[in-house]
Order: C-alpha cells, then structure tokens, then sequence
C-alpha cells in the first residue's frame, strides 16, 4: 500500500512539473496576427509592447502559462478593481476574442513592429492648417499660466486656469499622456501619450483644440519644442522606447522631418544594443539644440555619457 501511494505521490509531482513546462495552447498564424493587433491597440499601453509590464503586470509566457487559459479568460473578462479594465463585460472584446487573447499571451511576444516615416505620415494630420488660425489670442484665459493636467485612463487632458482654478476644457488625446511641454512662444502646447500619439493644441483658439496630431511609435515617453531664441514654435521633438529612436517635427504643423535611431554601442562596455529607449529630452536655450537622453547605451552615474546631442541644424 505505502509503495503505491509514494508511486501515485510521484506521479503528481510528475503532473506538476510537466504543467510547468506547459506548451502554450494552439493558435493559428492567422489568429496570431489578429490578437498581436488587438495587443498593440488595447493591451500594450498598460502591459508594455514586450509585455514586461508597467501599470499592468507582466504577461510574459512564464508567468501565463502557469496561469492557464482558463484564469486568464475569467480575468481578461472581468478585469479588477486594481484597475485592469473588464474587457469582455465591457463588450469591447467579443467571448471568441478573450478567448484569443487568453491563448495568445502564454506565447512569446513578437518583436514589435518598426515604425518608419510612412507610418508616422500615414497617421499625421493636420485639422486647422497654421494660416487659418488665430492671429491673436482669442480667449480670456492666461494660458501661460495654466496647467495641462493628464486624465490617464480616458487618453485626455484637462486645461484648468492657475489663477481661478476653473477648468478650460478638456480635449481628447493620446492614452495616458506621459507629459505636456509648452512651446518657448507660450502659444502651442504638445502632449504625448504613451502610446506615441502627439496632439498639437493652439492656445489661442477661443476653446483651445487640437490644430494637428500624429502617431510617432508604439510607446512614447517624452516630447520638446525648440527654445533657443528665433526658433521658437520652429521645431519639435519626440522620442520613443519602441521603436527605440527619435523624430523631428515642423513645430506648427507636426510633419515629420527626419527619424534618427538610438540602436548602437553602449557608453561602457562597447555592446551592441537593439532597443536604447528615448527618455527626457530638453531643448537648449543657449545653442538650437536639442539633449536627447537615451536609456540602455548610457552609463549609469554618468549623465553628461548619456546624453547625445542632435544640431537641428545639422539634422535638417
Ligand atoms: C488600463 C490599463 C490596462 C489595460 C489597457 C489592460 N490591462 Fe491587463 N491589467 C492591468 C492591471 C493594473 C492589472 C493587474 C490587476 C490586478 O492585479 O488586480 C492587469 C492584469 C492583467 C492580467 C492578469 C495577470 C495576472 O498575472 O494575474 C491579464 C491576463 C491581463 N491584464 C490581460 C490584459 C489584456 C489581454 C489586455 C488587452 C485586451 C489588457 N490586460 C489591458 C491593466 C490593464
């Protein structure tokens, strides 16, 4: 008896581990490139384009197939209160799309899409071209003075009066914009969400709005306009942790001018990285520059090594 119950005993263990080292559930190409656009669109923004989580945890296959389908399926469904969204309650995903959603995350994430100049032109407008706008400012507001105020989970920020504390408006933009940078004339204000997407508002308008927008990569972390004196309104830009580069804009308009990649050598040891990620960039007021910080190729400790600085002129 005791023999076959340490037999049975075994085999359970057997059962655990060969769950451990689960194959992920059977996906088709088809549905794969289906829940990899569902992932960029929805999921990404919280989880992370590699899925190494951020506000989101991490949904890499290490921790999903532990999971099971069945788990992920109820949670994707039915979100939490720690503020993962219930996307099938919602009906924004149909039962068959949580489904897919619950096989895809237990494979390996894809390495995301490049992001090139005719995708950022693909996704650029320009809503009121920069002759038919305001001359002068046309509202009471001292929108220098005001502040942008991010709503992160509705993709929108509020402009709310510093001196009388009302709010202004609020104006749709990307998902949980990152920052808002006012140009050195005070009349133009860039905001940036993580999913890459700029909107270009003209304070002067008597209810400030978007004037243009464009979609500069998958994850976007920050955005500057020139400041040296005779640039200003002249020149923006933004940088991206996927795809890992950085992009220069017309200040009034948003079309992109030149891309600039950060994949390179690290500062230290002299390795090849494939994803550097733009961080905080900050235009000069001594020289038409902008500081671009970029993440992996610097060294810790060092910051004057991690910078790297790009001449608008010498870019353009
Ligand atoms: C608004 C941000 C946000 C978005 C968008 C989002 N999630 Fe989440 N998700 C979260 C948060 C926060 C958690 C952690 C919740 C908790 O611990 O209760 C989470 C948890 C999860 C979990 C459970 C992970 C675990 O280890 O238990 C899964 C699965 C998941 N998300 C899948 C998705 C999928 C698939 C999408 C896209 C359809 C998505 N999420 C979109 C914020 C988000």
């Amino acid at each position: 008896m005791k023999l076959s119950y340490a037999v049975i005993l075994s085999s359970l263990l057997a059962v655990g581990s060969a769950f451990a080292a689960k194959t992920p559930p059977p996906i088709s190409d088809v549905e794969f490139e289906q829940a990899k656009q569902i992932f960029f669109e929805r999921c990404a923004g919280c989880h992370g384009v590699l899925r190494k989580g951020a506000t989101g945890k991490p949904l890499t296959p290490d921790i999903t197939l532990e999971k099971g389908t069945e788990y992920l399926k109820v949670f994707i469904a039915f979100g939490s209160p720690a503020g993962m969204p219930a996307w099938g309650a919602s009906g924004d995903l149909s039962e068959a799309e949580v489904d897919l959603m619950a096989r895809y995350i237990q494979h390996e994430p894809p390495v995301p899409p490049e992001y090139s100049m005719a995708d950022m032109k693909a996704s650029w407008k320009v809503l009121i071209p920069p002759e038919q706008r305001p001359t002068e400012k046309m509202n009471i507001f001292d929108v220098e003075d005001s502040f942008s105020v991010t709503l992160r989970d509705s993709g929108e920020i509020a402009l709310i009066d510093s001196d009388t504390k009302k709010m202004i408006t609020i104006i749709k933009t990307g998902y949980a914009v990152h920052i808002s940078r006012l140009s050195a004339s005070g009349r133009y204000l860039y905001v940036i969400g993580r999913d890459a997407r700029i909107n270009l508002i003209d304070l002067w308008m008597e209810t400030p709005a978007t004037v243009a927008e464009i979609k500069v990569g998958m994850e976007a972390r920050s955005v500057e306009t020139s400041k040296f004196e005779g640039w200003e309104d002249k020149y923006v830009i933004a940088g991206t942790y996927w795809p890992p580069q950085f992009v220069i804009m017309d200040g009034t308009t948003l079309e992109p001018l030149r891309i600039v990649s950060t994949r390179g050598m690290t500062t230290d040891t002299q390795e090849y990285h494939p994803e550097p990620r733009v961080t905080a960039i900050t235009a000069s007021y001594q020289q038409p520059e902008f500081m671009v910080n970029v993440k992996e190729t610097g060294t810790a400790g060092q910051p004057a090594k991690n910078i790297t600085t790009s001449n608008t002129d010498h870019s353009l």
